[in-house]
């Protein structure tokens, strides 16, 4: 299943950047969801290119659902979505046809695809097939909100700017639900200054994404290779840029004590908690009833205006490659909505697996 992912709610991807259209396919969902316009617009408001800081490509991502709908409800059929390319300058990517751009995904497009692939603005491999994702995830979303599962994503750290991490988990999510720009404290206009550094340099920037998953019961995931970590990063690795996936304190974990590393349990309300958070709320690949907390290390644009070293595929020799078109001199910001899309389809489709499909029909705690 190349381009689908998930057992029980699955989510199938497709189009190219400059094709006619692009697109989802979910298909699992339970019915009786009620589905909120406003609210998968406001999702694709935020991936959508917004300011300085981003590509100046303009897309409206007019969406239509074409099945799996009916009275504002999803039946619990199929559920396509088609969003048509609009703003779309093929011109400008005639010199990557052969000259692959260092980073992205043309050379491996090529190589797999045989010259076949759309190479234009990247094809099937483009940022712009995120606003597929993106709606598919305010669909389980939607689910998930009945269910008592939010998620929220931050930039922690940006071209050297940081942000403090998630503190009061449910608080903090919901402070990001109204921010374009997704920080927790006052570092916006620095991190803004730096990316608009980038871009007039011709370059690009990187980041890491902070990402908490609140209301996910104890119990949920497989003990091997259906971790919920493994699930969790098996999907995010998907989104183009994504190269690191932490959980918890991660790495740095490696550098503590175990009396240091370990998440004491203890009572609260009758429920079981730990003190600290540094397994992520994930023991065994399995939750344990604390936010699931990971990030994701998002890497520079590839697409940079700056000359750069790359060989011509057809002429077989090396050659210097100068991109004209248009690109976000980071990612890191449009990305951290695919980012909890992406957990949002993860997480629904294991919580569909434990509790059975139907559990978002009722609604309700888990
Ligand atoms: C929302 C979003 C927007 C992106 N925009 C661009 C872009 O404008 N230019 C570019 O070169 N790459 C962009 N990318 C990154 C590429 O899609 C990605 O680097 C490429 O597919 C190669 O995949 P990899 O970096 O995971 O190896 C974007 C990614 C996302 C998630």
């Amino acid at each position: 299943m190349k381009n689908t992912f998930g057992a029980s709610i699955s989510v199938t991807l497709f189009g190219e950047s400059h094709g006619e259209a692009i697109g989802a396919v979910i298909d699992g969902m339970s019915p009786g969801i009620k589905i909120d316009y406003s609210f998968i617009d406001s999702q694709l408001g935020r991936r959508r290119p917004s300011s300085g800081t981003d590509t100046a490509r303009q897309e409206k991502d007019e969406y239509s659902i074409v099945s799996g709908v009916f009275n504002g409800y999803t039946t619990g059929t199929p559920i396509a979505v088609i969003i048509p390319n609009k703003d779309v300058k093929s011109s400008d990517y005639s010199s990557i046809k052969d000259t692959p751009r260092p980073s992205h995904a043309d050379y491996t497009a090529r190589v797999k695809y045989g010259g076949y692939e759309d190479y234009r603005g990247g094809g099937h491999f483009s940022g712009r097939i995120t606003a597929a994702l993106v709606v598919a995830g305010a669909i389980c979303m939607m689910a998930l909100e009945g269910v008592g599962v939010k998620i929220g994503t931050h930039i922690l750290k940006c071209a050297g700017v940081c942000d403090r991490p998630f503190e009061n988990y449910l608080d903090d999510i919901c402070c990001l639900e109204g921010k374009a720009f997704p920080v927790l404290s006052d570092v916006e206009s620095e991190m803004t200054e730096r990316i608009l550094q980038a871009k007039k340099d011709c370059d690009s920037v990187g980041g890491i994404l902070q990402t908490a998953i609140y209301g996910v019961p104890a119990g949920v995931g497989e003990p091997w290779f259906d971790t919920v970590e493994g699930v969790l990063s098996h999907a995010l690795f998907s989104i183009g840029g994504v190269k690191g996936v932490e959980f918890g304190s991660g790495f740095s974990m490696s550098e503590m004590t175990g009396s240091q590393a370990n998440d004491e349990f203890l009572y609260e309300d009758g429920r079981v908690i730990t003190k600290t958070n540094n397994n992520g709320g994930i023991n065994g690949g399995i939750t344990n009833g604390m936010p699931i907390v990971f990030n994701c290390a998002v890497k520079p644009t590839p697409s940079i205006l700056k000359e750069q070293k790359t060989v011509n595929l057809t002429e077989k020799r090396d050659t210097v490659l100068k991109i004209n078109g248009r690109h976000d001199p980071a990612i890191v910001r449009r990305a951290a909505v695919v980012v909890n899309s992406v957990s949002a389809i993860c997480i629904a489709d294991m919580l569909a697996q434990r509790y059975g499909t139907n559990v978002f029909a009722k609604g309700g705690k888990l």
